[in-house]
């Protein structure tokens, strides 16, 4: 592990991990922390970077950081909420903005500063914001400005406190990487030094160390994560690995065999099957909460897993797939944000009733980094590269009560979309693409017996991550072809139409 790291106080952002995945993209290590660490434990920190939030500087639960941070003489850089807090603190003014700013803007450079070294004059920037700055405290200087905004980017240089309006850490900021990298390198004299390939020794010497002889049980789903780490664990103490793979009637179609292929007959790693099919799905009759279709199907697993475990005998350490981005979550939700989801924290569950130890190798790591670590380990491309599928599976992807007829005419439609999608040559270009399958029965006027049928969505976007995404632009031919196979070749449905939000403000599911 490197000694170098970049800080990030958490002020509340939903994108505060985007800038810790930022940095680590410029292979330099980087930690969130909350916003009220005491200064003391930021005294080795080579840069410290303030969040956005959600607050007001004026409200009364706002969060603020221990103004001693600014007199430890390390650059520091503010981000939105996070570049009102360093104005308010050190004596200018900040005011309500005339409108909640929430857009792509245009960015002009104003002033020389090596933040903006090379980068264009213009540039496309993001905002999301209530507040804006009216008035610089003594020392600082306008660098950027956009047509609403004076005050889009400032800096006391002399001090090396730098504050932006915009977002850097979003994809929607056209130069937001080169404004990261100025920071961590011209301005901070970051270096080179986190470099996660040279992670799996360490990791299987520690797993192998703690483990001894034990057996390690994992369940694995087939995804990114838990394959790479189905791989990762079978280096570290080989057949004492225990895999459990459950079918819950909600996964797509031809992957338990896809599953089964690669661990059990390439792999040649312990795998047990468990068909729960009719388990899951008779919990789910009549329910149409998605967040009691995903408590049940939580449940269940957790029952499921439970019973495969004792049957198994002698576990001690269960395996769970956790990435920073769930640890982080703790401290990020913490008083300012809301959790809209329930988390798919298995493993917690059964520690607890099991008395299980945890095993998380990737608690370090984000999801583009376990990724590296997969093709470092040699998993299989479409492994890696597959996009991400939700724990509750079809469940979420099915608007409304989910029964057997409906899981198989999901699995059916995002078949075809997917084999169309790969067939296109655009599955790579996509960060996820699927069906949703809609309650409602919608007319269909002349042909078949049938006057109502189901309708679906189609739902594809681009992006690098889940927390900014567009709808993509699919090529017309392409979404006709889709269609038309849909209404041709899966009966039932008989109208298809397509999503065009992006997130923000959207979702990527619908449920
Ligand atoms: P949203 O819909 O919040 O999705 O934009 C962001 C990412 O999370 C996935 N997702 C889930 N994954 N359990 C999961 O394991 C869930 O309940 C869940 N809900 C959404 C979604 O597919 C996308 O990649």
């Amino acid at each position: 592990m490197t000694s170098e790291v970049v800080i990030i106080l958490d002020l509340g952002s939903p994108y505060t991990h985007l800038i810790a995945r930022r940095i680590r993209e410029e292979r330099v290590y980087s930690r969130i922390l909350p916003f009220n660490t005491s200064p003391d434990e930021l005294k080795e920190a080579k840069a410290i970077i303030l969040s956005g939030g959600l607050s007001s500087v004026y409200d009364q639960n706002s969060p603020q950081v221990d103004p001693k941070i600014l007199e430890l003489g390390i650059p520091i850089l503010g981000i939105c909420y996070g570049m009102q807090w360093l104005v308010h603190t050190l004596g200018g003014k900040v005011t309500k903005a005339e409108c909640y700013v929430y857009s792509r803007m245009e960015f002009e450079l104003a002033n020389f500063s090596s933040l903006f070294t090379q980068l264009p004059r213009t540039f496309q920037t993001w905002m999301g914001h209530g507040d804006e700055v009216e008035k610089l405290p003594d020392g600082f200087e306008v660098i950027g400005k956009t047509l609403k905004s004076l005050f889009a980017a400032i800096a006391d240089h002399k001090r090396k406190i730098f504050g932006l309006q915009f977002h850097p850490e979003a994809t929607w900021t056209h130069k937001g990487s080169d404004i990261i990298r100025n920071f961590l390198f011209l301005v901070s004299f970051c270096h080179y030094s986190w470099d996660v390939s040279s992670l799996i020794e360490p990791i299987t010497a520690r797993i192998k160390e703690r483990v001894g002889q034990e057996k390690i049980v994992c369940a694995l789903s087939g995804g990114v994560n838990s394959s790479t780490l189905t791989v990762l664990l079978h280096k570290a103490i080989g057949n004492n690995l225990h895999c459990i793979f459950i079918n819950n009637g909600l996964l797509k179609k031809g992957e338990p065999e896809r599953v089964i292929d690669i661990f059990r007959g390439h792999y040649q790693i312990n795998l047990s099957y468990v068909d729960a099919q009719e388990r899951f799905l008779s919990k789910l009759i009549g329910v149409e909460d998605p967040e009691e279709k995903r408590r049940i199907i939580k449940e269940e697993f957790i029952a499921v897993l439970e019973e495969e475990m004792n049957r198994i005998g002698g576990c001690r350490f269960l395996a769970q797939k956790t990435l920073y981005s769930d640890v982080t979550e703790g401290i990020t939700k913490e008083d300012h944000s809301v959790t809209r989801r329930t988390r798919w924290n298995i493993g917690r569950a059964l520690m607890e009733k099991m008395h299980l130890e945890l095993i998380e190798p990737f608690q370090e790591l984000f999801m583009e980094e376990v990724r590296l670590l997969a093709k470092e380990l040699g998993l299989p491309d479409e492994i890696i590269w597959q996009h991400p599928f939700p724990g509750p599976g079809l469940a979420i992807r099915i608007v409304g009560e989910v029964t057997r007829e409906r899981c198989d005419l999901s699995r059916d439609v995002e078949w075809i979309i997917d084999e169309e999608i790969k067939n296109a040559g655009l599955y790579h270009t996509l960060w996820q693409v699927f069906g949703i399958l809609l309650p409602i029965k919608a007319t269909i006027g002349v042909t078949g017996d049938k006057a109502y049928e189901y309708a679906i969505v189609l739902r594809a976007v681009t992006g690098v991550d889940a927390v900014m995404v567009d709808w993509a632009e699919l090529p017309y031919q392409l979404l006709s072809k889709i269609s038309g196979r849909i209404i041709r070749e899966i009966k039932g449905v008989k109208r298809v139409v397509y999503d065009l939000t992006s997130k923000p403000p959207g979702t990527i599911e619908w449920e």
